[in-house]
């Protein structure tokens, strides 16, 4: 299967943009590093650590959002677009976060959030200032109740953060007045996207990052933003998952309507020198209905969802990565790659639950089965490696290169997740994907600062995890993902094509991308490799080789 290079026409010598083959990395602010102290990370301490990330070699990083918020949803519910939130530094720090990334070469795409505000933006704390029916009402999705008295919600629509998807507003003599939609916290109220004036107000955010120099824009909820007309009752598929689900008919998610925001948002980053890009967070099933948000006029990339949720199994990962590059090459956009995130269970812990206990949103002590770290770590190592040799954009999450496994014991007075207290526990949410990083071993905080201070506590058993006792030790995870961004990027396999080695045993996988051979075990046994490939030099293994054995939960590159 090769995947069609449509920027490549005959006689066009234009180099393919930098996003069609980058390495993407996923910095979660609170958490990466914190130069002041206070126990949250902020954009100093990414400045301070910019070093590493040029160490491993990665082409790019995401930044989840930094901007002003009372931080109900973790900044991803947004007091004031243009702006730091001083719990991150100043702007002048972004822009010299900035400047240190590009001066290595480092791009940077931050997070734009434009399905919901905060209820504290401006424009929201006017729209309950003001009269039903009043155009600062008509920014956001108010509406009257259902029931005699408007005591009902307007729709069924659940959160996907548990509860109602409605909550009910104060008149100012003190009786209920109309609802406001909010398909997530009820402290993060959708915007109606159908006004022209939300239109050219994120139209202007766009131009105010763009101006200072960002590279592009991850976009949170992209699928969200236009409902269907009159607001239908719709009971979610139970097989959906939390962010919708493969029912492209839901109100709420998928609507045709969105499509012209990017062909607009298109013209925007169009405008501006360098190749800009705009990543959806589009979680629509299947593939081929998720590329309609990467054709040539819209966006760029979308994050490879169905990738993420496919288990270390040979049987299952090949038809995904068939269809991924089919529905992608098809509109001319590369195939992405991910295996974590901040919203999901961390890969190196993911892997290892069973068929049982699947859970991809969270776990905690009391989740049915827990996943077996050691088992875990092999096939997060193994996955990764096999990932990183896929041709298109991968993104990793920070601390992936440390083999970090999800935090599963936090206290529950620590946790933080909206879906925590909108289920009443029921749920344990993502906070253990968000603990802060590990930097150096035995000293404070592992190095995240110098205080001691964690928005979430840290393991105490994380010395092995940090980076300084992994860097430049053979066989660390941290050398796994260093030695195969760089081998990535001299051969040149972002760019490259998948032909797949067939017959191999149901458990085995095994693909050519141009100059190297690529396969991975997914049995729990070894597998002897046989004589024409045993014979080739082995440019990468997830795990330790001995003669002509490749153990189980392994993957390995060859030089083809
Ligand atoms: C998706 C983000 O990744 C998640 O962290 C957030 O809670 C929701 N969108 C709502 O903005």
């Amino acid at each position: 299967m090769t995947q069609p290079t449509a920027f490549s026409a005959a006689g066009d010598t234009t180099a393919p943009e930098w996003w069609r083959s980058a390495v993407i990395y996923q910095i979660y602010p609170r958490s990466f590093a914190d130069a002041n102290g206070d126990g949250v990370g902020d954009l100093a301490g990414i400045a301070s650590r910019m070093d590493a990330l040029e160490n491993l070699g990665v082409d790019a990083v995401w930044l989840s959002p930094f901007m002003r918020s009372p931080q109900k949803d973790a900044g991803y519910d947004v007091t004031d677009y243009k702006s730091v939130d001083p719990l991150f530094g100043t702007l002048d720090d972004f822009d010299a976060m900035l400047a240190s990334a590009h001066q290595r070469g480092i791009k940077v795409i931050v997070d734009l959030v434009p399905n919901h505000s905060s209820d504290t933006h401006e424009w929201f704390i006017e729209a309950l200032a003001a009269a039903p029916g009043s155009s600062e009402r008509g920014r956001y999705l108010f509406r009257d109740g259902k029931g005699e008295n408007g005591e009902l919600p307007p729709n069924n629509w659940e959160s996907v953060f548990g509860g109602p998807a409605w909550t009910r507003t104060t008149n100012p003599d003190g009786t209920p007045g109309e609802w406001f939609l909010h398909l997530f916290d009820s402290t993060q109220p959708d915007f109606d996207w159908t006004n022209p004036e939300v239109r050219e107000m994120f139209r202007g955010v766009l131009r105010f990052w763009l101006d200072r120099g960002v590279d592009g824009f991850r976009v949170d909820v992209a699928h969200g933003m236009i409902k269907a007309e009159g607001l239908p009752d719709y009971t979610p598929n139970p097989g959906g998952g939390s962010m919708g689900g493969d029912d492209f008919e839901v109100p709420y998610w998928g609507q045709e309507g969105v499509h012209e925001i990017y062909r607009d948002w298109h013209k925007v980053l169009a405008e501006y020198e360098g190749d800009r890009v705009l990543a959806a967070e589009a979680w629509i099933n299947p593939l081929s209905k998720m590329a309609k948000w990467v054709r040539p006029d819209e966006m760029h990339q979308a994050f490879n969802f169905p990738y993420l949720e496919t288990a270390w199994d040979a049987q299952a990962l090949r038809p995904v990565i068939d269809e991924s590059l089919e529905a992608f090459g098809a509109v001319g956009a590369p195939a992405t790659w991910v295996l974590s995130n901040h919203d999901v269970v961390r890969h190196a812990s993911r892997l290892a639950l069973t068929a049982e206990n699947p859970q991809g949103h969270g776990i905690g002590p009391k989740s049915p089965g827990q996943p077996m770290r050691e088992v875990g770590l092999q096939r997060a190592r193994a996955a990764s490696a096999f990932m990183l040799a896929l041709p298109g954009g991968a993104y990793m999450y920070q601390g992936e290169e440390l083999g970090l496994p999800e935090v599963i014991n936090l206290p529950d007075e620590a946790r933080q997740d909206p879906t925590w207290f909108r289920t009443n526990g029921e749920r344990y949410g993502r906070d253990g994907c968000r603990v802060p990083l590990p930097w150096e071993p035995g000293t404070t905080a592992y190095g995240f600062n110098t205080t001691g201070e964690s928005w979430l506590p840290q393991p105490e058993d994380w010395d092995d995890y940090s980076r300084a006792a992994q860097q430049g030790v053979a066989g660390s995870t941290l050398t796994l993902y260093t030695t195969a961004l760089e081998l990535r990027k001299r051969l040149d396999l972002g760019l490259g094509s998948v032909t797949w080695i067939e017959n191999l045993p149901e458990t085995m996988i095994g693909f050519r991308n141009g100059d190297i051979i690529v396969l991975g075990n997914t049995a729990t046994t070894d597998w002897e490799i046989p004589a024409e490939l045993a014979e080739l030099p082995v440019l990468l293994a997830s795990t330790t080789i001995a003669g002509n054995t490749l153990p189980g939960d392994a993957t390995i590159w060859l030089q083809a």
